[in-house]
């Protein structure tokens, strides 16, 4: 079996074109949904993630207010930052990029955000509703996934799948978004991680594998049942002479041996990548309606 490619770029853009039309009517009850976006220091993945960030909010008609901080910025100054962010009322979502510099206390920011602003999803409260199945505004990376699969008409009720990757970010939110008792969940789910004595040994099980590893080739064809789905969440550089940048991006999936046996697999770049921002993007307009309510 060769599987079919799932093209996240094509899906992000039809969604945005949505958020496009929702912008637009909010813009003429008078409301400009606003994102205001913290970046401490210089680490260039993270440049190049809020940059996109930017741009998405561009394209779709968002006001997006940027704050590119000294790797120097304090705790205090950070929080600072928020509190502003929290007081302004053209600002809808607050998007503090992770990981911040290690002399800052990541929990302490995060949870200074105003959950209603908290279009990250990741306050203790929005997290809380989350896993209660209560409404919250839910992660990006994970909802971005939970909608790649069910636009591409994947079936989650009863399905059995396997997460790879315990990270708040993205593991830990994506495996209690799917075993929720609701439309576009109730799968059976399983989560491997560092700790798992054979991860191969549950992914052969899975009708579905999410791998969120951060390490190329964590999933090889072998470890995956024929005919899986599999979305690839890692985003890794490898080093690359024959790019002008040094490097490419890979996933966490053996992409060109598992693609010869899954049904459906998303390719890195160009498969969860885009939905992340776009789910960012929904989230922000989600907030701006809240407040014409
Ligand atoms: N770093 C990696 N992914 C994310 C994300 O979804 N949000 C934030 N704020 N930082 C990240």
């Amino acid at each position: 079996m060769t599987a079919t490619i799932i093209d996240g770029k094509l899906m992000a853009a039809t969604i945005r074109a949505e958020l496009k039309e929702e912008v637009r009517k909010l813009k003429d009850l008078g409301v400009t949904p606003g994102l205001g976006v913290i970046l401490v220091g210089d680490d260039p993945a993270s440049k190049s993630y809020v940059t996109a960030k930017e741009r998405a909010c561009e394209e779709v008609g968002l006001f997006s207010d940027d704050n590119r901080l000294p790797a120097t910025t304090t705790q205090a100054e950070l929080l600072d930052r928020v509190r502003q962010m929290n007081a302004d009322k053209k600002i809808h979502g607050i998007l503090v990029q992770l990981p911040l510099p290690k002399h800052l206390n990541e929990g302490e920011v995060l949870s200074a955000i105003n959950p209603d602003k908290d279009v990250d999803g990741f306050h203790p409260i929005n997290v809380g509703r989350m896993v209660l199945g209560q409404k919250a505004y839910l992660p990006c990376t994970p909802h971005g996934v939970v909608q790649l699969l069910v636009r591409n008409g994947v079936k989650l009720k009863g399905a059995h799948v396997v997460v790879v990757g315990r990270s708040n970010i993205v593991g830990k939110p994506l495996a209690n978004m799917l075993l929720q008792k609701k439309e576009q969940a109730n799968a059976t789910v399983t989560i491997c991680h560092t700790g798992t004595k054979d991860i191969g040994y549950f992914t052969r099980q899975a009708d579905i594998v999410v791998a969120a590893a951060g390490h190329p080739n964590t999933i090889t064809a072998d470890m995956i049942k024929s005919g899986a789905v599999v979305i690839d969440v890692g985003v890794n550089r490898v080093e690359d002479a024959s790019k002008k940048s040094g490097y490419r991006l890979v996933g966490d999936v053996d992409f060109e041996n598992v693609k010869e046996k899954a049904s459906l697999i998303t390719p890195v770049p160009g498969g969860v990548g885009p939905m992340t921002i776009t789910m960012l993007l929904f989230n922000t307009v989600e907030s701006a309606r809240r407040t014409v309510k």
